[in-house]
C-alpha cells in the first residue's frame, strides 16, 4: 500500500474489500462481470493492444481481455490486497499489482486502454483518477468508466438495518464515496471531459437483480457495508437476527425484493493521434 495514507479514507475502503474479497468474488464479481464485458465492448483493442483495468478487484475482467488482445499486455491494478490475492496468475495470464488509482507506476502513454469498472466513485478524487489515466494512456488511447445512478431506496436494506437497530449492532462509519459527481450520463461526460478527454460518450441502462429472501441474505451477508454491521452482532445473536429478518421479509411481495439501480458507462480519448 501507499504511503502515508494508513488511516484515510482510501485505506479503509482497501481493508474493507480485504475482508468482502472472497464473498465478492462468489456473490458480486460473477454479477458485474457482464457489465463489465459490456463496457470494453466498443473500445477497439487490437490483438496486441495493451490494456490497464484500474480497480480489478478480483480480476475477473483480465481473462476476457486477454481473450480480446491474445497477444497484448493485460494488466490488472486495484489497491486492495486481499481482492488482488484472488486474482488470477499465471504463464499466460494477465499481471496484476496493488496500486492506487491516483499513483499508477506506469510510464506516461504506455497502454492503448485503461478501463475502470465500477470503481471511480470510490476514490476521493476521481478527477485526479482520471487524469492519471489519461497519462499513462497514448495520444488517442481510451478510457471506459462504469458508476452507479442515484440511490434508490430498497426495501429489504431498510429492513437490515431496522433489525440490525434493534439487535444494537453499532452503525459502521460509511465509506468515503463520490457517486455524486458521475451517477448520471450528463456528470460522467462532464467529469471526463474535465479530465482532458475527447469525444466524451455515456450511457445509462437499467440494472435489475432479482433475489429471493435467500439471495437477499446471502449478499448482505456475504459483502459490503450490510456484512460488516452483521458480523458486529456477537455470533450467539446472528441466528435470531437471521430469523427476524427472513420471516420480515417473507410477508413482502417478490416484486420488492427486486433490487433496481441504474449502470452510467462513459468512454473518451485521450487527444491526438499516435505517429506511424
Ligand atoms: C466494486 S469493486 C469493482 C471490482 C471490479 N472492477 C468489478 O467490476 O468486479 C471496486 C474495486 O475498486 C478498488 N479500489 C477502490 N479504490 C481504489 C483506488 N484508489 N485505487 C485502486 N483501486 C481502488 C477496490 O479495492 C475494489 O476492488
Amino acid at each position: 500500500m501507499g504511503e502515508g495514507t494508513s488511516g484515510t479514507g482510501v485505506a479503509r475502503t482497501a481493508e474493507r474489500f480485504t475482508a468482502w474479497a472472497e464473498g465478492y468474488r462468489e456473490i458480486w464479481a460473477p454479477i458485474l462481470l457482464p457489465w463489465n464485458v459490456r463496457l470494453a465492448e466498443p473500445v477497439e483493442l487490437s490483438p496486441v493492444a495493451s490494456v490497464l483495468e484500474v480497480g480489478t478487484g478480483v480480476g475477473n475482467l483480465l481473462g476476457v481481455l486477454r481473450q480480446r488482445a491474445p497477444r497484448g499486455r493485460i494488466v490488472g491494478v486495484d489497491y486492495s490486497e486481499g481482492m488482488v490475492a484472488l486474482a488470477p496468475r499465471g504463464p499466460g495470464l494477465a499481471s496484476v499489482a496493488v496500486m492506487d488509482a491516483v499513483r499508477l507506476g506506469f510510464a506516461d502513454g504506455s497502454f492503448d486502454a485503461v478501463l475502470m469498472p465500477f470503481m471511480l466513485f470510490l476514490v476521493p478524487d476521481p478527477l485526479a483518477a482520471l487524469r492519471e489515466a489519461g497519462r499513462v494512456l497514448r495520444p488517442g488511447g481510451e478510457v471506459a468508466v462504469t458508476a452507479w445512478g442515484p440511490d434508490a431506496p430498497y426495501g429489504p436494506l431498510a429492513v437490515w438495518n431496522e433489525e440490525l437497530d434493534r439487535a444494537g449492532a453499532p452503525r459502521p462509519q460509511p465509506m468515503a464515496r463520490t457517486d455524486e459527481l458521475m451517477d448520471d450520463p450528463a456528470k460522467l461526460a462532464a467529469l471526463l471531459t474535465e479530465a482532458g478527454f475527447e469525444d466524451p460518450r455515456a450511457t445509462g441502462e437499467p440494472f435489475v437483480l432479482d433475489m429471493d429472501v435467500e439471495g437477499v441474505i446471502r449478499r448482505h451477508t456475504g459483502l459490503g457495508l450490510t456484512r460488516t454491521r452483521y458480523e458486529s452482532l456477537a455470533p450467539e445473536d446472528r441466528r435470531a437476527f437471521l430469523d427476524r429478518f427472513r420471516e420480515r421479509l417473507s410477508a413482502l411481495p417478490p416484486e420488492e425484493l427486486v433490487f433496481r439501480d441504474e449502470v452510467v458507462l462513459g468512454w473518451g480519448r485521450r487527444p491526438g493521434r499516435e505517429l506511424s
